[in-house]
């Protein structure tokens, strides 16, 4: 395996590096859902690659970019168990020289859920995410579901810049209760942990409803609510959101495939989850 910091040993290492290539963009503090991915791409690639990098452009003033885990040793030796070809873990400075001033903006897809809830986050991940697809040229990339707005608005940067990269979305993996494995699932203490599951069992309610012909958005996102403010642990719900899962427009009726998705904080601690449906 090979472990690169700068663009330069990067270009290198690609020139000779089998093709395709699969790349999976990460931050780091991996668990099994980044090696879900990661599996995934050393299957289906003569190259697998994996970035780890904390991207700050992502994160606003008031979010946790100082206190997000951070275990490189630990990363690199599991990435090395699942046969990875290629890690690139670049600094600040490689990826932002002093004076960066570009940026890469997807528009109403990007406006909507986690983009109102964290103005400029996905610029941020776009801009990266562009950096790095422009860098290895990857023939596919892999996102997870857990993520599910990330996957859709990075996949649309593919396709309107004509990157060439296929984005591959793979299932949300999850703890025995349910809980959507997270690099922030750190933050949460004991009762926090336990009370993190209400994410996910919101989330059955609304399959649960659907699957007993409830068709209304509304009492479904009611029902929701109503369960998440039933734990005394939950300090703030963020969105609960019942929309089109292609163009995340919210839905009043359940006609087609939704995209159910919520923002939840526990504590300090911010989480996401979603699950998509089809009536
Ligand atoms: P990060 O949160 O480290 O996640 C890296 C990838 O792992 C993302 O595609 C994410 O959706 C996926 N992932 C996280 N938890 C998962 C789970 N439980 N099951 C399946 N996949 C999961 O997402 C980012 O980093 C960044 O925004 C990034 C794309 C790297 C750009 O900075």
């Amino acid at each position: 395996m090979q472990v690169l910091d700068s663009i330069q040993t990067l270009r290198e290492a690609l020139g000779r590096a089998r093709r395709p290539l699969g790349l999976v963009p990460t931050m780091g503090y991996l668990h099994e859902g980044h090696l879900s991915l990661v599996r995934r791409a050393r299957a289906e690639s003569a190259t697998a690659a994996v970035s780890i990098f904390v991207n700050p452009t992502q994160f606003g003033p008031q979010e946790d970019l100082t206190t997000y885990p951070r275990d490189l040793s630990r990363d690199l030796a599991l990435l090395e168990k699942e046969g990875v070809d290629i890690v690139f873990a670049p600094s600040l400075e490689e990826i932002y020289p002093r004076g960066f001033d570009t940026w890469v903006h997807v528009d109403l897809l990007a406006r909507r859920l986690e983009g109102e809830a964290r103005p400029g986050h996905f610029r941020g991940v776009c801009t990266v995410v562009l950096k790095l697809f422009y860098l290895f040229r990857p023939e596919r990339a892999y996102f997870g579901q857990k993520d599910a707005q990330q996957a859709l608005v990075v996949q649309r940067m593919a396709r309107d810049l004509n990157t060439g990269t296929e984005v591959v979305v793979c299932p949300t993996l999850r703890e025995p209760d349910g809980l959507a494995m997270s690099s922030r699932n750190v933050y949460l203490d004991h009762h926090q942990r336990r009370a993190a599951t209400v994410l996910y069992r919101s989330l059955c309610l609304a399959q649960e409803m659907l699957r007993r012909g409830e068709r209304d958005a509304d009492k479904i996102r009611t029902a929701m609510m109503a369960l998440l403010q039933s734990e005394p642990l939950v300090s703030k719900v963020e969105y609960v959101s019942i929309a089109d899962k292609e163009t995340l427009k919210e839905l009043e009726h359940i006609g087609g495939p939704a995209l159910v998705s919520l923002a939840v904080r526990i504590g300090r601690t911010r989480l996401i989850d979603n699950v998509t449906l089809t009536p």
